[in-house]
């Protein structure tokens, strides 16, 4: 669905991809596009792979997501987000909205003033268990019980003591997993385009710091890519000395054969879009009232459904990729 409010100045679509499992829930992302074309390829890739995601973190919902035409940082003001709420509510549910890049929880404080379909709102007990709505230190709690169960598969290893790990990207995500691995006697080596996040894991943490251009190519065991997409492309792929490929950014293999390409080299890739899903494991259990030990639960289950990803995989010679899309594909088509 496409939207102009002339009031606001709102410009939007919103996409639902799928949701006979439940509501269609995605973030909203705002962003200068060059064109309506490109905002409207974005949101369907990203309501499509929020599809496959809920459907594999085992959630009761389908895939959606909205864009904004506009840069977050110029354009963006609260009439524009009442006008987004006003949208979301005409839906009457099937779509439920969160932050995304661009957005904030702010964003969505204001949204919730004219619909209730909001997610990423921390309600009473969450904020009683320490919760913000923040989803960051869930996806990467989520992606640290990914890289145990990585490494317990790759290295045959039940602790990532002296294990070496390649972090890339030192924001919200990925700091907070450096400071879970570093508990876990990980040992750290990290880039990131900001020097200040940089210092802060080599004082805090005792990391090692590496220029942005190298990080992937550090002699590890694991590579976790938490800044940036399209990490594992033809010019990196050679580079690459981690026997496991493991981290929260979303859309990491630049060319869907990068998965095949990665399976050759012999090294384990985590299927992104299955280990950086505690943020919306979280926003479910918000939504539903906050349990943490249950939310707790939930987020460990990741381990479990990689470690089944990467055993298909190895019976069935496929890269895990292809067996994580299959997977999903079962559930959400399920008769
Ligand atoms: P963030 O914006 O807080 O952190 C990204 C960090 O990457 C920043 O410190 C930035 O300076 C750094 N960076 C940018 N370009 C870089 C480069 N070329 N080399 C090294 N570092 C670079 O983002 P956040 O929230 O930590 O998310 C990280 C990734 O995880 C993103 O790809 C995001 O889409 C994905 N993700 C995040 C979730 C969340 O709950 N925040 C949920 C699921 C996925």
């Amino acid at each position: 669905m496409h939207y102009c409010d002339p009031r606001s100045g709102l410009r939007a679509i919103i996409a639902i991809h799928h949701s006979r499992l439940g509501p269609a829930l995605g973030g909203c992302r705002m962003f200068p596009y060059a064109s309506d074309g490109d905002a409207l390829t974005d949101v369907l890739r990203l309501s499509r792979g929020m599809t496959y995601k809920a459907a594999l973190a085992g959630l009761p919902q389908g895939g959606g997501k909205s864009v904004i035409l506009g840069d977050p940082s110029t354009e963006k003001t609260p009439e524009k987000m009442r006008a987004l709420g006003r949208c979301v509510d005409q839906l009457g549910g099937r779509y439920i909205i969160a932050e995304d890049s661009g957005t904030t929880v702010e964003d969505m404080l204001l949204v919730s003033g004219v619909t209730q379909h909001v997610g990423g709102l921390a309600d009473a007990s969450a904020r009683a268990s320490g919760r913000s709505g923040d989803p960051s230190p869930a996806t990467a709690y989520g992606t640290f019980v990914g890289i145990v169960a990585a490494v317990r598969h790759a290295l045959r290893r039940d602790s990532l003591e002296g294990v070496r790990v390649a972090v890339q990207g030192l924001g919200n995500v990925g700091y907070r997993l450096c400071q879970l691995l570093h508990a876990a006697g990980a040992q750290l080596w990290v880039a990131d385009t900001a020097p200040g996040r940089v210092a802060r894991c080599v004082q805090a943490l005792g990391a090692t710091a590496v220029a942005v251009d190298d990080i992937h190519a550090q002699k590890v065991d694991v590579l976790a890519p938490c800044a940036l997409g399209g990490v594992i492309h033809p010019g990196t792929l050679p580079r690459l000395r981690a026997r496991i490929v493991a981290g929260a950014a979303n859309n990491q293999l630049a060319t869907p054969v990068m998965d095949a390409a990665l399976r050759e080299r012999g090294v384990l890739y985590a299927p992104d879009y299955v280990i950086n899903a505690g943020g919306i494991i979280e926003i479910h259990h918000e939504r539903i009232g906050y349990h943490e030990p249950a939310v707790r639960s939930h987020l460990e289950r990741i381990g479990v459904t990689l470690t089944e990803i990467f055993r298909i995989a190895d019976a069935t010679d496929r890269p895990t990729a292809a067996v994580a899309d299959a997977q999903a594909e079962a559930i959400f088509r399920a008769p």
